[in-house]
């Protein structure tokens, strides 16, 4: 079974790696380069390439490093 990780990376983009498809609010699906091992995809906002990142994550001051919350006990 073909696997998709999504690697949140530490106060930037969300780095997609696997099979998978990425599409608009309409449906329309972004192309994908079949070489390309990995996708970065924005979460700072800044980008002028979204939903791709662009490195703007890098001076915009975009501050993000979530950790999973582990589960309630109990
Ligand atoms: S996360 Fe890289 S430009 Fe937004």
């Amino acid at each position: 079974m073909a696997e998709v990780t999504i690697r949140m990376r530490p106060n930037g983009p969300l780095v997609i790696e696997g099979p998978f498809t990425l599409v608009d609010s309409r449906g329309a699906a972004f192309e994908i380069p079949p070489n390309k091992p990995a996708v970065a995809l924005c979460r700072c906002g800044q980008s002028s390439k979204r939903p791709f990142c662009d490195g703007s994550h890098k001076t915009c001051g975009f501050a993000s490093d979530e950790a999973p919350t582990p589960p309630a006990l109990g």
